[in-house]
């Protein structure tokens, strides 16, 4: 089930008790790096469900071992950009239930003193614009990382954007809202705020840092 927010029309939090429970563990500090990988991959591999809805599907005649029946399948190549780092575990997850996903990859660093992304790599598929891109980053904290990855992925031709967070605030929703107003964006939680060094109260710390044990 997808809540809209009010005022960002954009804006699901995917509150699915399931995604909640996984959720409360991912949050508490006594997690360590290897359950807390294991569960953003869960976590993004429950999120396609809702994220996926609107993919369109074509016709299909299949043979059964009976008779032929009409089914449906997903009519254009899905391409996951995870935002390196901390993007790559949610793309393990989504990979588990869309194995036929491609993968590009989006290198950003956010500079600790400006909090402002560097762009480090763009690997992304020649013809983005033939199908959905699900944009993948835990963490939508300033909008800064979020807002230069989907700049990346227009100019390379994605027409079809999707967003998938775990932790967003309200700060880079409207960030996000204000640079790409036609860019959905999914999260497990809309937190309170950023403190003053840019991490989401009560957020999860750095995801980076926690996945990898870093
Ligand atoms: C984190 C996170 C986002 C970014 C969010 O990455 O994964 O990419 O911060 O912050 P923003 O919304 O204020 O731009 P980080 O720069 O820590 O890199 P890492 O994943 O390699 O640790
Ligand atoms: N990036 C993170 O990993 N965590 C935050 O709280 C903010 C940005």
């Amino acid at each position: 089930m997808a809540t809209p927010a009010d005022g960002s029309p954009n804006l699901q939090v995917l509150d699915h008790p399931l995604i909640q429970h996984k959720m409360s563990f991912l949050r508490s500090v006594e997690t360590g790096h290897r359950p807390f990988r294991a569960l953003v991959a869960q976590i993004a591999g429950l999120m396609v469900f809702e994220t996926t809805r609107t993919f369109p599907t074509v016709r299909v005649d299949i043979e059964t071992p009976l008779e032929m029946t009409k089914c449906q399948r997903i009519a254009r190549p899905i391409t996951l950009v995870p935002v390196l780092r901390a993007g790559l575990a949610m793309a393990e997850g989504v990979l588990e239930v869309m194995p036929e996903a491609r993968v590009g990859h989006i290198g950003l660093l956010r500079d600790e003193e400006t909090l402002k992304p560097v762009t480090y790599l763009s690997k992304l598929p020649p013809d983005l614009a033939a199908g959905p891109v699900l944009l993948l980053d835990p963490m939508l904290a300033t909008g800064g990382s979020a807002a230069r990855a989907c700049h990346l992925l227009r100019e390379s031709g994605a027409t079809d954007i999707r967003l998938l967070c775990l932790v967003a605030t309200p700060e880079g929703v409207s960030r996000l809202g204000r640079d790409h107003p036609d860019i959905p964006v999914y999260t497990a939680a809309l937190d309170r705020e950023l403190n003053e060094f840019g991490y989401i109260l009560p957020g999860l710390g750095d995801a980076g840092d926690r996945l990898y044990g870093t």
